[in-house]
């Protein structure tokens, strides 16, 4: 797939002119919340991170007995039954946390190709649901933890996405600062009704750059 990488994300105010594409796919509202900028790494620039103090990190892979990781909610196990049921097209499903005096302070998770992510190839991955618990935010955790994934699943050929609402200033920054690059605007829509079963689909129009390349 083609992907072109524009020079200068649109951190407000994105295009929400397209039209969802395909049969029975309707897009949410067109509020700015509705948007989403879409950012591209390939892992190589990545260093390897180790956490200071009494902090360290757990990767959490799925299993049978644990569908879902400790601490999220129950509607996370459609990840772990996605990946049972193969509807995640590699097995590198996984959740990297930061775990201070056993508690979980930062998540982010790792989920393979599916109908959801259009625009990725076979093995390429998502890091989605980033998370710091409040008190230990602003301290680089969730900047580590995506370096550590980088690093952890990196493989020639692989692109990492990281797709992050329009107005979440905090979420930009971190994937910024991990090296990701800005793609373009994407929507989300939804599929019988339901946002989980829809799909982000890339704005062409604002991936009008520059530069057109393939990572890969
Ligand atoms: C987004 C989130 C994971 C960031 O976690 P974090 O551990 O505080 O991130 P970091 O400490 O690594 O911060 C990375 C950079 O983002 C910047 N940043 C953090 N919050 C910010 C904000 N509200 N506005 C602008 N920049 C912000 C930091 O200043 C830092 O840059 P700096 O080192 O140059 O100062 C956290 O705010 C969070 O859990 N938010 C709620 C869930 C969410 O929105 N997740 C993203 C889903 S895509």
């Amino acid at each position: 797939m083609i992907v072109r990488e524009s020079t200068a994300p649109a951190f407000a105010g994105a295009s929400n002119s397209a039209e969802s594409r395909g049969v029975g796919v309707r897009s949410e509202g067109k509020g700015d919340s509705t948007n989403f900028l879409v950012f591209l790494s390939d892992g190589r620039h990545a260093e390897d991170v180790e956490l200071d103090g009494g902090d360290r990190f757990v990767l959490w892979r799925p299993s049978l007995r644990r569908l879902r990781p400790p601490g999220t909610p129950p509607k996370t196990s459609l990840w772990g039954l996605a990946y049972y049921l193969r509807i995640l097209r590699s097995r590198d499903y996984a959740v990297l946390m930061v775990v201070r005096d056993g508690k979980v302070v930062h998540r982010s998770s790792v989920i393979p190709a599916c109908f959801r992510w259009p625009f990725m190839d076979v093995n390429d991955l998502q890091v989605s649901g980033t998370w710091t618990e409040p008190a230990f935010r602003g301290r680089g955790l969730a900047t580590m933890a995506l370096w550590k994934l980088l690093v952890l699943f990196r493989q020639p050929g692989r692109r990492f996405w990281y797709v992050s609402r329009v107005n979440n200033a905090a979420s930009v920054a971190v994937c910024s600062k991990a090296g990701f690059s800005y793609v373009g605007t994407a929507r989300r829509t939804c599929r019988f009704g339901s946002r989980f079963l829809g799909s982000f689909e890339i704005d062409d129009a604002t991936c009008a750059g520059e530069r057109t390349r393939r990572i890969a």
